[in-house]
């Protein structure tokens, strides 16, 4: 077994840090790459990292996340998530190692009736989207072996995601509006992080074709009903619980369209790594324990 590390980049997001955590027990050391030494709206600083660092595999885990801010930044979010991940892949190509590069169910229209298969027309409605379905496109055009994990609606006990802001919302406020005709599935970053270990895994082994798989917390909810869970979890604690409203998403206008249907079937990743996320439910309580929002047995 190689012992020279995974390259991962986006050192201060959620699912990089989730990776840095389970990296060890996955078998594997990681080298941590924030903006700093590697800028990804500069092509050529990453480029070059990539060019030089010493690896087995590299995983991509840095992107423009900030989803209504890249409508009127279109460029800088392509750059990010697309022009700079294709020159990744092209130097990992070059250099034969596996590049996990992380996507998103924003590639998606939202309006099939049932969960999103791999081969689904992609449709993106939003600039991130776009971007990040022209990040995979640019990723598998590099020709070198990778994978393009697409996920969804992912919270860590770290960083900005719905799980923070409602907590912080709920401890402030006895009734919430909360849209409730999205439905998706809730993600912890640490539950896909474990699974981005062990496709990596399989990789450097020779197992598990190029391409794109699913990878999401299991069951599916609408934003509301995470909303609704939350605040049951945290009531026994809090000693009081916030009453989420359900609105339609036109209640709540945000610059960028949300698909209406985000709902990943993740049967590829499972058949091919087997490795499947817990239901979201047992995930959320595991991350609201670890933010001492709930009572420990
Ligand atoms: N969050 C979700 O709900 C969600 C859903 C579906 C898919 N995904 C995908 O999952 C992956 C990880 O997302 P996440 O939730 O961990 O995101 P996150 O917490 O927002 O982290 C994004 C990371 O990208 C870095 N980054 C942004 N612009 C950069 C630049 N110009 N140069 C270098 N680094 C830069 C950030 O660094 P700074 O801290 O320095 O800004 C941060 O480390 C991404 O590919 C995302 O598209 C996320």
């Amino acid at each position: 077994m190689s012992l020279k590390p995974l390259l991962i980049f986006g050192k201060s997001g959620q699912v990089a840090q989730e990776l840095a955590a389970r990296a060890g027990q996955a078998g594997f050391s990681a080298r941590m790459v924030g903006r700093d030494e590697a800028d990804f709206t500069n092509p050529d600083s990453v480029a070059l990292l990539a060019e030089t660092a010493d690896a087995q595999a590299v995983i991509n885990a840095v992107a423009y996340t900030a989803v209504d801010q890249a409508e009127s930044d279109e460029d800088t979010a392509r750059r990010v998530n697309a022009e700079t991940p294709g020159r990744l892949a092209e130097t990992c190509a070059r250099r034969d190692l596996p590049l996990i590069q992380i996507s998103t169910d924003y590639v998606f229209d939202g309006t099939k009736s049932g969960a999103y298969l791999e081969t689904d027309e992609t449709g993106p409605a939003s600039a991130y989207g776009r971007t990040k379905l022209a990040g995979e496109d640019a990723v598998a055009a590099a020709g070198g072996t990778h994978l393009i994990v697409r996920t969804a609606w992912v919270y860590s006990a770290h960083g900005k995601n719905f799980v923070k802001t409602m907590l912080r919302l709920g401890a402030e406020r006895d009734e919430l509006n909360v849209v409730a005709d999205q439905t998706g599935c809730p993600t912890h970053a640490g539950d896909l992080a474990e699974g981005l270990l062990t496709a990596t895994r399989s990789v450097l082994e020779g197992r598990g074709e190029n391409g794109i798989y699913n990878l999401a917390g299991q069951g599916s909810t609408s934003w509301a009903g995470f909303a609704d869970a939350i605040f049951d979890l945290a009531a026994p604690v809090w000693g009081r619980r916030p009453q989420v409203h359900p609105i339609p998403s036109s209640a709540y206008p945000v610059p960028a369209p949300r698909p209406k249907n985000s709902v990943l079937d993740c049967s590829r990743f499972a058949n091919t790594f087997g490795f499947s996320c817990p239901s979201w439910e047992a995930s959320l309580a595991r991350v609201l324990d670890e933010l001492a929002v709930t009572k420990r047995a």
